[in-house]
């Protein structure tokens, strides 16, 4: 067994931030679901996607985690919220959800820092940088639902969603 050349505190975070990136691709599901239950397939699949995305996140640093020597530790996913009044609540909740990622983000980066641990940095940057694009896309979601006053432009806005929030945005 190869010893891990990763700091004991910095693989710690390491292994809480994958868990979180598990979590929210789980969060996004239940909110693609959701969505879908109400016939809003643009909103369904863009979830669906993000959900995807947060899997990829996990990947990257599962990844680091075993290049330097250590297994990742998989903990439970607590079930993610399923059941809201509107979508508004949904765009609320992925903004929230985003926040705290960024949170999360950090934290790591902040104990990679302190350990003078520059892969972890690294990979940290990468993420940062994520986060940003990540809130962007949320708070303007919740902003253009805010804005979609009636039933027909909730719909107008749900076809136009990848459009609107983009691939280059949602990355
Ligand atoms: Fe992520
Ligand atoms: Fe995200």
């Amino acid at each position: 067994m190869i010893k891990s050349k990763i700091p004991t505190n910095v693989l710690t975070e390491l292994n809480r931030q994958l868990n979180q990136e598990l979590s929210a691709a789980h969060a996004y599901l239940a909110l693609s679901a959701w969505c879908a239950s109400q016939n809003l397939k643009g909103f369904a699949g863009f979830f669906a996607k993000q959900a995807g995305e947060e899997r990829e996140h996990a990947q990257k640093i599962l990844r680091q985690v075993l290049d330097r020597g250590a297994v990742p530790e998989l903990a439970a996913l607590a079930a993610p919220r399923q059941s809201f009044d509107s979508l508004l609540a949904v765009v609320e909740h992925a903004q929230v959800m985003e926040q705290a990622n960024t949170q999360g983000i950090h934290a790591v980066y902040e104990t990679a820092v302190t350990a003078r641990d520059y892969p972890a940095q690294v990979l940290m940057h990468w993420f940062i940088a994520e986060q940003v694009e990540e809130e962007a896309w949320a708070d303007e979601a919740v902003d253009r639902v805010q804005s979609a006053t009636c039933a027909g432009s909730l719909l107008d806005l749900d076809r136009h969603l990848e459009k609107i929030l983009g691939t280059d945005k949602a990355g």
